[in-house]
């Protein structure tokens, strides 16, 4: 992680994925600042892709805290309705006063997934896009996904969002259920962030 530096903002206002990015870079003793820590604003989400996303995070964030910064944009796409939410996934959990509920969400991609029929199936997956930028320009990104099928009603309390109604393919476990080394071990976000580390090694 020597292009990286002792310090690192972790562009993100999310309790969970701040959680899991600070388990993935322990190993690599670099200090992760948490965007809300340094009061960094949220940047509107204005991009058509994940990895857009991430990148407006992440500049924001470096160019802000003048320290690199790593940022996450991810969500879960179902196939029967699209890929959506998708990139629209913080949004579909959001109630009429604008605050965030999962049970909420989870439950629209319930009834959503009800109203396509069972012949649409239960498939899904999760992207992760990283992106990692620094204050004199640079940026690069990483990308990864993880296959499996949605299940209601939720089951378990570990992970965040989504996690209660996801199946990794060849598991029984939501995320939700399973130990965080599980799901780190196999996460959309342990793949990108697996690429990450490789890039960095080059
Ligand atoms: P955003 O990247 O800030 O737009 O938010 C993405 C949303 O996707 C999160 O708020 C979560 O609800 C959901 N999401 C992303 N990664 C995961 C995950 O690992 N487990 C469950 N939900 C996730």
């Amino acid at each position: 992680m020597n292009a990286v530096g002792p310090k690192l903002v972790i562009a993100t206002h999310n309790e969970g994925k701040l959680r899991e990015i600070r388990a993935l870079m322990a190993p690599f003793g670099i200090e992760c600042l948490g965007a809300a820590e340094l009061d960094l604003p949220e940047p509107e989400e204005t991009g058509t892709s994940f990895v857009a996303n991430a990148e407006l995070k992440a500049r924001a964030a470096a160019d802000l805290a003048g320290l690199p910064a790593l940022s996450d944009d991810s969500g879960l796409s179902v196939d029967a309705l699209n890929g959506e939410p998708g990139i629209h996934s913080a949004r579909w959990a959001e109630d009429e006063a604008g605050k965030r509920d999962f049970g909420h969400a989870m439950q629209k991609v319930e009834e959503a997934l009800q109203a396509a029929g069972p012949e649409s199936g239960r498939d899904a997956h999760f992207t992760c896009a990283l992106s990692l930028a620094w204050p004199d320009g640079r940026i690069e990104s990483f990308e990864g996904k993880v296959f499996g099928h949605l299940v209601w009603p939720p089951r378990g309390d570990n992970g965040f969002g989504y996690d209660p109604v996801f199946v990794p393919h060849g598991h029984e476990e939501t995320f939700g259920e399973m130990e965080p080394a599980a799901k780190h071990a196999m996460s959309h976000r342990a793949k990108a962030f697996e690429q990450l580390v490789q890039w960095l090694a080059t």
